[in-house]
């Protein structure tokens, strides 16, 4: 089942809703259904009998609802996650959390006779409460953002819940008006997810990644290598790669697969976005450095002589692939010159990721996708550096 949970005010039921019509598929509502089962609505069942006798209801039939099974959309009330109970039976499904922010969640569940929504100070304190416990649960977040958002990402979803990958997880990043999936996990390289482009893939590599790697990327149509270092970070290397994609017969329909560090995803991100002015491009970051930052926000570009990153434009992937079983064959130098970036990142998080990272605890996939989630706010908050963008 795809279980979509999130804070008041968050969507869940008319996204939950919009996802099971893309789908064909069934949409069970808790809320819904416990308002049936008790009789009465939830507002004034929980103002005659108080919080901990509504709870109780509600976990009883949200655990009897997770294990009817069966392909369907379930939309789970605001609170539910707080059920230990509930949250380990969400271990069988896949979570899909609907982010909202405090002052939307404030704005559109005050004033509609919600117990929970009377009081700003304990809306605030519970808003921040449950956030670790959501969290927790997801596998997938979608960022707020417009409702018809759901119809594009549904697809990704049901996919995520077909490759049954554990441990795998789905970030929906949006810039602009451009809306992609992110999806990051070991084995995210292995195949068990329909590949996320249409047309052939044309890889762009450098010959240090390229001897390792490449192989696992699956159905390659063709394969560009460059040498590796920031040096070749050149327009003399985007025109070798240029000519290498007319040479394989690279064309409108097929797209660019950027399998490599921050200079194979900026140089390749860059040929793709000037390719026949322009073909989609896949980031595949294979060091942490890529994995925890630069794959993330559509800035491609290479050096001049004269200055870093001088010429190159915005072009927003149309999925980036995190697989952090790549950083096992990454230098230590590497990994130390990516520690700095998740410090950075972390810096700008604060809340969890801080305390994790600023206590030295190691970098791990949880803390890998808490980057991502990090720079993907960033980038949804000013796609093109007006402001926010430059705290990085
Ligand atoms: N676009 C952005 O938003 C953004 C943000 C930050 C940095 N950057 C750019 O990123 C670049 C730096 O990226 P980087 O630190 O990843 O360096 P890099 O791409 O040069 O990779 C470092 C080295 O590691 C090797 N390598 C990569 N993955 C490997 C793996 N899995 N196993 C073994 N070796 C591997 C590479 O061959 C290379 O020699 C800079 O050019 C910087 O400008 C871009």
């Amino acid at each position: 089942m795809l279980v979509f949970v999130g804070f008041m005010g968050a969507g869940k039921t008319t996204l939950a809703r919009d996802a099971a019509a893309v789908l064909h598929l069934p949409h069970h509502d808790a809320d819904r259904e416990l308002e049936a089962a008790l009789g009465s609505s939830i507002e004034a069942f929980f103002d005659r009998h108080g919080e901990a006798a509504f709870r109780a209801r509600e976990e009883e039939l949200v655990l009897g609802l997770l294990a009817r099974g069966g392909p369907a959309v379930v939309s789970l009330g605001g609170g539910a996650v707080e059920s230990p109970r509930i949250r380990r039976a969400l271990g069988a499904h896949t979570v899909v959390l609907c982010e909202v922010s405090l002052a939307t969640a404030w704005q559109r569940a005050h004033g509609r006779g919600r117990p929970l929504a009377r009081d700003r100070a304990a809306f605030e304190r519970r808003f921040h409460e449950r956030a670790a416990l959501y969290e927790q649960v997801a596998d997938a977040f979608l960022p707020e953002g417009p409702k018809e958002q759901i119809r594009r990402a549904a697809p990704f979803l049901r996919d995520l819940e077909a490759a049954g990958l554990p441990g795998l997880r789905l970030l929906w990043a949006r810039a602009g008006r451009s809306e992609h999936p992110v999806l990051v996990g070991r084995g995210v390289l292995g195949g068990a997810l329909p590949w996320p482009a249409r047309g052939r893939r044309f890889g762009v590599t450098d010959e240090t990644v390229g001897a390792v790697h490449a192989g696992r990327v699956p159905d390659l149509a063709g394969l560009v290598e460059i040498p590796p270092g920031e040096r070749h970070k050149t327009l003399a290397t985007a025109q070798a790669v240029w000519q290498a994609l007319v040479a394989q017969g690279a064309t409108r329909a097929d797209h660019v697969v950027a399998l490599g560090g921050g200079v194979v995803g900026d140089l390749a991100g860059f040929c793709a976005a000037t390719y026949q002015r322009g073909i989609p491009v896949v980031q595949v970051p294979t060091t942490l450095v890529a994995q925890v930052d630069s794959a993330y926000g559509g800035k491609t570009g290479v050096d001049l002589p004269e200055a870093k990153n001088y010429v190159g434009a915005y072009h927003q992937p149309a999925a980036v692939l995190v697989d952090p079983t790549t950083l096992a064959t990454l230098p230590a130098a590497e990994h130390a010159a990516g520690y700095a970036e998740v410090v950075k990142t972390a810096l700008i998080a604060g809340g969890a990721l801080w305390e994790r990272v600023g206590a030295g605890e190691p970098v791990d996939d949880a803390v890998i996708l808490a980057c991502a989630r990090t720079k993907l706010g960033v980038v949804a908050a000013d796609e093109r550096d007006g402001g926010l963008r430059q705290v990085l």
